[in-house]
């Protein structure tokens, strides 16, 4: 009995590693999946240059410049990481080009699908925040106010056959939520209060995905979110002096619980909605166990174990959080060794990791191949 028990176990092992090295790449995805588009909504997770592009927009972490971007592009392109993001990831894996973002009104191409994501964008709108004393950036790109630059971007881009595009594309709705919840948290709301505004962020993701499925999406990545009490910034903010507070890796398990919550709730009500639209494909997407995933495998992933909530670019302390710009007194030399990069966001290697996990996820519901068959498993 152990030994099967081991075996079984050690089959678990190889696929999850499996999961976290490879993604399919067969151009047998393409053909057989027929995304021939992608349409990315989010805040600054996702955001692909859109922020840096509204006049007069402020905000914390400095995507303006460099060290942004300097893994990858190696200059900033508006992304909020050294280098690629989720979106890319699942974009390559589409073999799409990387989306370009929708502010960009230089005549770039929009043909293959648009991003409207923006940094420091809320699921809810400025009015719910305001009345309940949230705090929200002035520039604001609430999620119904992506999906009006959505509506008209269809309009202006596809005209009356944009339905055909979406048949054919990939919506990817979030992840939203993540910064309702730090602006609140961060701003003194107690947990009790943040908890109650859970079921208003679900149904805003909801009301969303409805609309876009009206306007004749027909597959739907929602993301969930991170484990804030993995991310720097949390755990700078809400420094605990109960060493129980912490998990095994260092992350404040408050938080944790927190975004499982969201997540969980999340989950339910994507399940609701499968069921009142049996022939849209919705998935959620697993970035909470992606994330987790690579702190468990860190060390065989290539992470320095010793610095896995430390951010890779800040000013010091004992998370190095507390912003990230050019000015940075202390940027690692070394993104591709840690998770966390600037206390909010992660690294161009982290996001690839998550992104394997959930493209391996998402590829066979959407009716395209998953792992390369079992190709990859054979040669073990
Ligand atoms: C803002 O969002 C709330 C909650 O979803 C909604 O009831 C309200 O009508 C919205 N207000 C505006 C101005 O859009
Ligand atoms: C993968 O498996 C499917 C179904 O078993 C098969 O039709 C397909 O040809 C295989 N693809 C490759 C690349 O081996």
């Amino acid at each position: 009995m152990a030994s099967l028990f081991l075996s079984k176990f050690s089959f678990f092992l190889l696929l999850i590693i499996i999961t976290l090295f490879f993604h399919s790449s067969h151009c047998d995805v393409l053909t057989r999946c027929h995304i021939t588009s992608l349409f990315q909504f989010g805040d600054s997770i996702a955001d692909a240059g859109n922020v840096i592009r509204i006049p007069g927009a402020v905000i914390s972490a400095q995507a303006w410049g460099l060290p942004y971007g300097e893994t990858f592009f190696h200059k900033p392109t508006g992304r909020f990481s050294d280098g690629r993001i989720i979106a890319d990831y699942i974009a390559t894996a589409l073999s799409l080009p990387f989306l370009n973002p929708y502010m960009d009104k230089s005549g770039v191409s929009f043909s293959q699908g648009a991003n409207f994501a923006v940094a420091g964008a809320t699921a809810m709108n400025n009015s719910f925040l305001e009345e309940r004393g949230i705090g929200h950036v002035p520039f604001n790109v609430p999620l119904p106010s992506q999906l009006e630059w959505f509506k008209s971007h269809l309009q202006s881009t596809y005209g009356s056959k944009y339905s055909t595009t979406l048949r054919n594309s990939l919506v990817v709705l979030g992840e939203f939520g993540g910064v309702d919840y730090w602006n609140a948290l961060a701003g003194n709301k107690p947990e009790p209060e943040v908890r109650t505004y859970v079921p208003f962020i679900i149904d805003g993701i909801i009301s969303a995905i409805k609309e876009v499925i009206q306007l004749g999406s027909t597959r739907i990545l929602v993301p969930g979110v991170f484990p804030f009490g993995c991310l720097s910034s949390y755990l700078t903010r809400f420094a605990d002096t109960n060493p129980n507070a912490y998990d095994q890796y260092g992350c404040l398990k408050f938080y944790n619980d927190f975004a499982t919550y969201h997540n969980i709730e999340l989950k339910k009500a994507l399940e609701n909605l499968r069921c009142e639209f049996p022939r849209v494909k919705i998935v959620y997407g697993d970035y909470y166990g992606g994330f987790r995933l690579v702190f468990r495998y860190a060390s065989w992933l290539g992470f320095n174990p010793s610095t896995l909530v430390s951010a890779c670019c800040g000013s010091g302390g004992r998370y190095n959080a507390g912003g990230c710009s050019s000015a940075s007194t202390n940027v690692c030399p070394n993104p591709s060794q840690y998770v966390n990069w600037d206390g909010l966001h992660l690294t161009d290697e982290a996001y690839h990791r998550i992104s394997n996990v959930v493209i391996n996820n998402m590829l066979p519901k959407f009716g395209c191949y998953g792992l390369r068959n079992s190709s990859a498993l054979s040669s073990y």
